[in-house]
């Protein structure tokens, strides 16, 4: 019997979770098929229920639905409770549904790939939105030396800050009470070894750097995980102050390989996956 497997979203057509999942499957010569369902935020527990009940074996959820299905689960794995959000649903024998989070993973697998230590440096994280929040939560409990959160909305990374404060093992966790342009932030970020771009600035072409330029400098590492193939203005001004800049699509192939080897147990074709989101990045322009 072919596997079942599908996205949720709204929108959901930009998704390059199927075309990644698709190749994976057809180098593994697995039968197995991936839907791409624009699912509004009404209908989210109706078509949760739906799959389980066709014999789906596995979800991914994006937005607007990451926070809004933890409460319609079963149950939840650690990663989903420290990230506070669910990329990935498994179907459990008899239709039980048991949610996780695999950008959190994905993120710091694709950092660790390219030899990007977190041990005894310095973050600053901008954003603090679904992601942001996420990847602040992963990197308080790595003995990071410390981690600074900036965010547009400057009172949400205090907020954030001090709720990670408590269970974190980095040296110290600071919400900065400043907005992202601000001198000061220019200061925290010029300090930090790893700066981390998690707004939403970037998305769309025009956008300028989420990070001040005059920031960044040699010795940085400065990740962008806005999942776009062009080079965003962020990257360009990390690479061009002579940081090491990350895009985000390496954090996307590698939450996609971990949501398959959670729902499946199987080790995926990472390079088929590679090759199919960087074709179709450049036949989409993105
Ligand atoms: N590479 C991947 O696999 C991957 C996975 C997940 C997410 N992402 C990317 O991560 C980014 C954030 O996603 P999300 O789910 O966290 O979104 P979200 O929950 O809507 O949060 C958006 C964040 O961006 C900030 N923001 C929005 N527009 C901004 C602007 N023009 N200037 C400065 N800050 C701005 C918001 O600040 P306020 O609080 O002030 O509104 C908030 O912190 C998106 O680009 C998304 O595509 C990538």
């Amino acid at each position: 019997m072919a596997l079942k497997f599908a996205i949720f979203g709204h929108p959901v057509g930009h998704s390059l979770s199927p075309v990644m999942h698709a190749a994976n499957f057809a180098a593994l010569g697995i039968d197995a098929s991936y839907g791409r369902f624009d699912v509004p935020p009404e209908a989210l527990r109706e078509e949760l229920a739906r799959c389980a009940g066709e014999g789906y074996s596995g979800l991914n959820v994006t937005m607007p639905h990451k926070k809004a299905i933890m409460p319609l689960l079963d149950s939840l794995a650690q990663s989903a409770i420290d990230a506070g959000a669910v990329n990935t649903v498994k179907f459990l024998p008899g239709g039980k549904t048991e949610g996780h989070n695999t950008d959190v993973g994905g993120f710091f697998a694709d950092l660790a790939e390219r030899g990007v230590e977190i041990a005894g440096k310095k973050v600053a994280i901008a954003g603090c939105g679904g992601a942001g929040a996420a990847l602040a939560a992963g990197f308080a409990r790595l003995p990071a030396r410390s981690l600074h959160i900036l965010n547009r909305t400057p009172a949400k990374a205090v907020a954030l800050a001090e709720r990670l404060a408590a269970g974190s093992s980095a040296g110290a966790v600071v919400g900065c009470a400043f907005a992202l342009s601000s001198p000061e932030a220019e200061y925290v970020f010029r300090d930090a070894d790893i700066i981390v771009n998690a707004t939403s600035a970037g998305l769309k072409q025009d956008d300028a750097s989420a990070i001040p330029p005059a920031a960044m400098h040699s010795g940085q590492t400065v990740c962008d995980i806005v999942p776009v193939a062009r080079e965003t203005a962020t990257v360009r001004a990390a690479r061009s102050a002579g940081a090491v800049a990350i895009g985000g699509l390496g954090m996307l192939l590698r939450q996609a390989v971990l949501a398959f080897r959670i729902w499946t147990g199987l080790k995926p074709d990472v390079e088929a996956m590679r090759e199919a989101l960087d074709s179709a990045m450049a036949s989409g322009g993105k």
